[in-house]
This record gives structure tokens, C-alpha cells and sequence, in this order.
């Protein structure tokens, strides 16, 4: 087995100041990458800023004789993703990889959700990615090579209950994925995403765990940042041969979401009624051949050419 290096290779971690992206900032840089660390040190709601959480994360990392840098800006605004991916090539030349992590929490049922909490949760996830990475991903298509890796999350996939903002903003790190690992191909940009679990902050206040609740608090001690962070550092590795791939990680298992679309049922003569959609609905759902899409034209392909 070869070692996965990343000597020389630059690296945004953001949300990098915690949780985490602390986490993967310390396994990238053990492992030779200079780091980014992007990190506005914001509360679990998105708001205030705080310069410890990254400049923290620095010094260990220096400590340890590895190479970092800290940018504090928030993420959430154009120029705060634009200069952390100036300071990158400004610095160091390069920017090989971006691992989009930043985000915050919000949690209530649909009707209490305030319209400014769920354009925060958009903000701070998505729009932070997408500031981060569209500048991000010129710098990499002139070096004709790059990593992204988009930090998405089951309850955004899956579902959770309460987490109406933070469930949409995290789905749609998929389609950043999407669309990166579409466009990126001919440049050798790479484009997966990951669905974490890991005893941090974000996870103590969403599962409402607390010192008083001793057993709540053993088993979020299971889930830890350890066996997320061989997955990112795989990722954002030159040796990642996966793309467009969404991994979940946990707990020591690691495992591929597959987002496929069943064979369904064609009508005949190409015309419908709703009650044919009730009646052939097993064969709709049926997931026997489940077929995987990479493209809108792969999904159209199956249906104009249905024996492939
Ligand atoms: N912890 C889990 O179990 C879990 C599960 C699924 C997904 N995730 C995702 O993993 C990521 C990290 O989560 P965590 O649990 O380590 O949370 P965390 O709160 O410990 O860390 C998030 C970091 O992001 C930073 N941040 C937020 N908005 C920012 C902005 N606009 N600009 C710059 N920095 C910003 C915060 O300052 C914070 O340090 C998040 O995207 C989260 O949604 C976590």
C-alpha cells in the first residue's frame, strides 16, 4: 500500500478552526499539506467572529512541524472565499485541493423556521462553498489539476426531523458536486462529497446531549473525528480515484450513497392517466436495475434506449 502524501500540496480547509474541519486540517497537514485553515470562528448560529478557533489550529499544526496559515474571513461573503483563495496562491503558488466545510445550525419544525435562519444555514454551507470554490476552481483549471471535497450531511439526504435549512443547504452540496466533477473532468478536477458523523459542537447542540446526560454523552464518544478524517484526506488526495461520489463516514464503517433511478414502468403508447401512475406504482419503485446516471443525458439515454 503506498503512502498518501501530500508534500508541497495546498490545501482550504474551511470551518478548519473547529469540530471537524480541525480535524481534517491536522490529518492534511501531518501528511506534508500546507494548510488554510478558513476559518470566521462564528457561533453555532453563524454569527459574531472569532480569530482563536484557526489561529489555534495554526500553531498546533506548527507546533508539530507541519505548515498552515489561518484566514478568518467569513466565508459567507464573495470576498471572504475570494481571499482565501488568494492567500493560498498568493502565498504558496497553489491550490490543490478545498475541502468546503464551513457551516452552522438551526433547528425547528417547519412552521417555526424564520426565513433569515434558513437563508443563514443557505449562506453559511452553500453559498460559503460556492465562494470558495468557484475562484477556487480557476486557479485549479489552469494547473490542470485539483480535489474538492463538499461536506454534505445524511440529514440533509436522508432526512431529520427540525432541520428543515440545514437539510436543504447540505443537499445541495450534491449538486456542487455535480456540476465540479462534470466540469472539472478535462482538467483533472476531482469532485466527491462526504456525509459525516462526529462528536463536535454542531453535534452536541443538535442531538441536545449535555453533561447531565452521561449515556447520550458515551455514545457521541463513539462517533469520532478519527475515522472521518482518513476519508477527507483520502479525497483531497492525489491517489483519489473515486468522482462524483458522495461517502458516508462513521464509526469505522466508510460506504458510497448511490443515487440511481429505477427502471419504471413506460406506458405503451406514451400516454397516461393518473390512475395508471397508481396502479403501476410497484413498478415505478421497484429498485431490481437500479440504473446510476452521471448526466441529465444518462437519464434521458435510459428512457430513448431502454435495453442498456
Ligand atoms: N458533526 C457531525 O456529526 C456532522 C454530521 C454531518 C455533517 N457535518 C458537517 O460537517 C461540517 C463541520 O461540522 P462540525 O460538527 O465540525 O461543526 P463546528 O461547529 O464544530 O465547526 C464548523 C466551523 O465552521 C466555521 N464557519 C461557519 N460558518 C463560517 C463562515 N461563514 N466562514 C468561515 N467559517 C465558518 C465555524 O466558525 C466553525 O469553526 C459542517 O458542514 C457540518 O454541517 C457534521
Amino acid at each position: 500500500m503506498s503512502t498518501i502524501s501530500f508534500t508541497d500540496r495546498v490545501v482550504i480547509v474551511t470551518g478548519g478552526g473547529r469540530g471537524l474541519g480541525a480535524a481534517y486540517s491536522r490529518e492534511l497537514a501531518r501528511r506534508g499539506a500546507v494548510v488554510v485553515v478558513a476559518d470566521n470562528g462564528c457561533d453555532l448560529d453563524g454569527n459574531g467572529h472569532d480569530p482563536a478557533p484557526a489561529q489555534d489550529v495554526v500553531k498546533a499544526i506548527v507546533a508539530d512541524g507541519g505548515r498552515a496559515v489561518a484566514s478568518t474571513e467569513d466565508l459567507s461573503t464573495e470576498k471572504g472565499g475570494q481571499l482565501a483563495v488568494d492567500l493560498a496562491e498568493g502565498e504558496y503558488g497553489r491550490l490543490d485541493a478545498i475541502v468546503a466545510n464551513a457551516g452552522n445550525v438551526f433547528n425547528a419544525s417547519i412552521e417555526d423556521w424564520p426565513t433569515d435562519r434558513f437563508e443563514s444555514l443557505l449562506r453559511h454551507h452553500l453559498v460559503a462553498a460556492f465562494n470558495v470554490v468557484r475562484p477556487g476552481f480557476a486557479v485549479m483549471k489552469r494547473a490542470r489539476y485539483g480535489r474538492v471535497v463538499l461536506v454534505s450531511s445524511s440529514a440533509g439526504v436522508f432526512g431529520q426531523h427540525g432541520m428543515l435549512g440545514y437539510s436543504a443547504a447540505k443537499t445541495g452540496m450534491l449538486g456542487l458536486m455535480n456540476i465540479l466533477s462534470l466540469e472539472g473532468a478535462e482538467f483533472g478536477i476531482v469532485a466527491n462529497a462526504i456525509m459525516p458523523m462526529a462528536r463536535t459542537r454542531m453535534a452536541d447542540a443538535v442531538t441536545g446531549v449535555g453533561a447531565e446526560d452521561p449515556d447520550g454523552s458515551a455514545f457521541l464518544d463513539t462517533l469520532r473525528q478519527d475515522q472521518v478524517a482518513p476519508v477527507v484526506a483520502y479525497l483531497a488526495s492525489e491517489a483519489c480515484t473515486a468522482n462524483q461520489t458522495v461517502f458516508s463516514a462513521f464509526m469505522g464503517r466508510v460506504a458510497a450513497l448511490q443515487i440511481g433511478i429505477t427502471r419504471g414502468w413506460t406506458a405503451p403508447d406514451g400516454s397516461f392517466s393518473a390512475e395508471d401512475v397508481a396502479a403501476h406504482l410497484p413498478e415505478i419503485l421497484d429498485t431490481t436495475g437500479l440504473l446510476v446516471p452521471r448526466t441529465l443525458y444518462d437519464e434521458m439515454g435510459y428512457v430513448t434506449t431502454p435495453d442498456q
